[in-house]
């Protein structure tokens, strides 16, 4: 293996998953653009973006991006997209419990058909409308826990957490 000090450049292909509305497309033009769409359009079967991160030992990281449609209609064709990923963004809205029920819906799916070795998060979107939360950190965070996965909170409206987000799973890769 390489030493800390040699640079890598990595590449992996990444999929998002969770309920039409709790912000995929939202965190990936967050990610890639810098940019927040109030008017953001639902996804119509999947869309592809890549964006390359630097981190701090120089290392590069390429993100190929599968933007999943979280609408029912288009749930058939996930598995076009999380087979072969490395890994996988599981998202659901903290305002909402039927988004959180659905990401576990999706986690498990990942468990049975995704690669044994995937890197999975879960993510709580829309962190910035904590006064409507309904989903709390603990639980969701027990949940990832019991399922190894990491999890964090991001907002793509105010950036929070976005950048964090992406470099945790750059760290984690093998
Ligand atoms: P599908 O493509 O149908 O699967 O939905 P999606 O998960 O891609 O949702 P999208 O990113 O299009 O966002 C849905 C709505 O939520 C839009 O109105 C966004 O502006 C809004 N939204 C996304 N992220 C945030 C956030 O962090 N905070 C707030 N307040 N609104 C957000
Ligand atoms: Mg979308």
């Amino acid at each position: 293996e390489n030493s800390a000090t040699d640079p890598k450049n990595l590449r992996v292909k990444l999929v998002l998953l969770g309920d039409s509305g709790v912000g995929k497309s939202c965190i990936v033009l967050r990610f890639v653009r810098g940019q927040f769409d109030p008017t953001s359009k639902v996804t119509v079967g999947a869309s592809f973006l890549s964006q390359t991160l630097a981190l701090e030992d120089s290392t590069t990281v390429k993100f190929e991006i599968w933007d999943t449609a979280g609408q029912e209609r288009y749930a058939a064709l996930a598995p076009l997209y999380y087979r072969g990923a490395g890994a996988a963004i599981v998202v659901y809205d903290i305002t909402s419990p039927e988004s959180f029920n659905k990401a576990q819906y999706w986690v498990k799916e990942l468990q049975k058909h995704g690669s044994p070795d995937m890197i999975m998060a879960l993510v709580g979107n829309k962190a910035d409308l904590n006064d409507n939360r309904s989903v709390s950190s603990q639980d969701a965070q027990e949940y990832a826990e019991r399922n190894s996965m990491f999890f964090i909170e991001t907002s793509a409206k105010t950036a929070d957490n976005i950048n964090q987000l992406f470099e945790e799973i750059a760290k984690r890769l093998p």
